[in-house]
Parts: C-alpha cells; structure tokens; sequence
C-alpha cells in the first residue's frame, strides 16, 4: 500500500508531473472544500442540494425500508441529512471519507441531530483496493451514496472500477448519484477559480501538506492556481504552475519543477445524460430515475443493477 510519500515522489517524477487529488483533503482541506460550497460561483452543491430536497420523498421510495447508507466521501453529511428523515425505517448511516478527523468531528453534532439512527464514521480511501473497515451483511439494503460529483473526480476507467467495486465489495443494491452536466465554459471556470481565492488556497492545501508531513520547504506563493476547461475530455482541470524554477526536496530527494511547468491537481468531469448513461452501463448499472435542476446544471441519478 502506497503512502503519501510514496505517492508524493511517484507523482513529482512523471514528466506530466500529477498529484491526486484526494490528497486535497486533511482537516484543513475539508474545512476549505466547505468554504468552497458556500461560494456564490460554485453552483454544484447548492444545486444537488436543492434536487436532493425538491424530491427527497421520491428518492426515499427509492431507497426503501431499512436501508444502510454508506456514503463515501461524505465530507459534511450536509447531503444525506436533507432526506434522512424522510426514509422509512433507516437501519445505519455509515459515513466514509479519507480525511477522518474531519468526519469524526462532524458525526459528534451529527448524532444530536440524528439520535434514531446509528452512525458509524469511519476513515477509509476508496480509491485503493483496501479491505472495508466494517462488515457487509449482504442480506441488507445496502444503499450508496455519491453525491458532490465526486465520481467526476476519477478518469473514466477508474469510475468503472469504482462502480462496479460499489457492487461486488459493497454489495450495494442501488446508488444515488449526483453527476455535474456539461455546460458554458466561463459558469465552469468560475466555479473552480473564485475571485476570492479560496478555490486556490484548496489546490495548493497539497503543497501545504508535502511541507508539514513531508518535511518539504515548497514557497506556496511560487506556484499559481489554475482551472482550465479541457473540451475533448470534457474536464475541469486544476493544475499548480510554477513561476519561477522550484526545487523541492522531500525526504532526501530532490524533485526539480521547472519555470511555468504545472503539476496536475485534479480532474472534475462534465456528463451528459447520455455519457454518464455509458459510464454506468459499463459498471453493471442502468439509470432507473434522474433527477434534474431546472437549469440543468446538475442531475441526480437512482442506480439499480442491471
Ligand atoms: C467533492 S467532495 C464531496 C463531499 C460531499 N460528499 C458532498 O457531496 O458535499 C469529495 C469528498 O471525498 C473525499 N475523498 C476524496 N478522495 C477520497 C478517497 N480516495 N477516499 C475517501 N474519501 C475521499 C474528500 O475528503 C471529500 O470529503
């Protein structure tokens, strides 16, 4: 199993030079992704919110009695919270994220909130093949939940992978899923390149990490944020160009960024009804009830096994 070292040297040595984007996400990097969703420009949570809670009753008939969600990366639980209690009979809600500070904290008010409902946190990453850190009962209804767009995050044969894990490890018998739609580019570019800079502040939160975990001396302000629409790939991609040559030396090595070369922080893909009909098609899954804003700028999808 590779660490944040590992994956931090694997990474800074590519000539396309990537860091994954989980790696966003300490406490610190939580709290800034929640300052984020606050933000006027970022139209993607307050949408999904806004569907989530137009239908919730629906989407409670969806996932029917006695279920057991687990949501990974569920970063606030600001989501699940809005149509918990319309379900019927909810067993568990077992929320996962790679940042577990942060989820543990965010259960303690969540409990209050939500006294009926046994809620277990639990620090996980589910992008490698790691052995769940609860038991499955495969006889339950095990619902997933996966909203924030975050399989927009994955190349589309990690999403693959990804959904067809939610079946065969999982054992989910459905998945609500938000997906964030194609759309005029300046409405995606200003959502991940705010004025006020804390989109920027989040993308450089890994630098931030490689100095305090890693032992790095990275000058955070030698690198500039950016988010570029990349058109054939239907992508935001956030990048960290360097302005000036950088040297960054980790743990003995030595990792050299030239002037103007860019690190590739993360991949937010845009779907089409239909294009995301594909991806989940090749996972095992049909589209059994979408959702949508009346804009179109988001959807929420029910999925049941094909
Ligand atoms: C885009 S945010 C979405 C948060 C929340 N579900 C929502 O919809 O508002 C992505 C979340 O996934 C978590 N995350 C990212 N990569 C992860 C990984 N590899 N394993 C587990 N959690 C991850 C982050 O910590 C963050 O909370």
């Amino acid at each position: 199993m590779k660490s944040f070292l590992q994956e931090v040297s694997i990474g800074l040595s590519k000539k396309n030079k990537e860091l994954s984007s989980k790696w966003f996400y300490d406490f610190r990097g939580s709290k800034l992704f929640e300052k984020i969703t606050k933000l006027k420009t970022y139209y993607p949570t307050r949408t999904e919110r806004k569907i989530l809670k137009d239908n919730k009753i629906e989407i409670a008939y969806k996932i029917g009695r006695k279920a057991v969600i687990i949501e990974p990366g569920a970063g606030d639980f600001k989501k699940v919270a809005i149509f918990l209690d319309s379900l019927d009979k909810p067993k568990k809600y077992i929320p996962l994220d790679i940042s577990e500070d942060y989820i543990n904290k965010i259960s303690q008010s969540f409990k209050k909130k939500f006294p009926k409902i046994a809620i277990t946190p639990k620090g996980y990453d589910f992008s490698r093949n790691n052995k769940l850190p609860f038991k499955i009962n495969s006889s339950e209804n095990i619902i997933i939940f996966f909203p924030g767009s975050t399989i927009g995050n994955f190349e589309e044969k990690d999403a693959v992978k990804f959904l067809k894990m939610l079946k065969s490890k999982f054992k989910a018998k459905k998945i609500i899923i938000g997906a964030d739609l194609v759309k005029d580019i300046p409405t995606l570019i200003t959502a991940y390149d705010d004025k006020k800079g804390v989109t920027a502040k989040f993308n450089k939160n890994i630098l931030r990490r490689i100095n305090t975990e890693l032992g790095a001396d990275i000058n955070l302000n030698s690198y500039k944020h950016l988010a570029i629409y990349n058109k054939q790939k239907k992508r935001i991609e956030m990048r960290l160009k360097s302005k000036k040559i950088n040297n960054i030396r980790i743990n003995g090595s030595n990792y050299l960024i030239k002037k103007n070369e860019e690190i590739h922080t993360e991949n937010s893909h845009k779907y089409t009804i239909k294009s995301f009909k594909n991806l989940v098609n090749k996972a095992g899954w049909k589209i059994s009830k979408t959702w949508l804003d009346d804009n179109k700028l988001f959807s929420v999808h029910c999925l049941s096994l094909i």
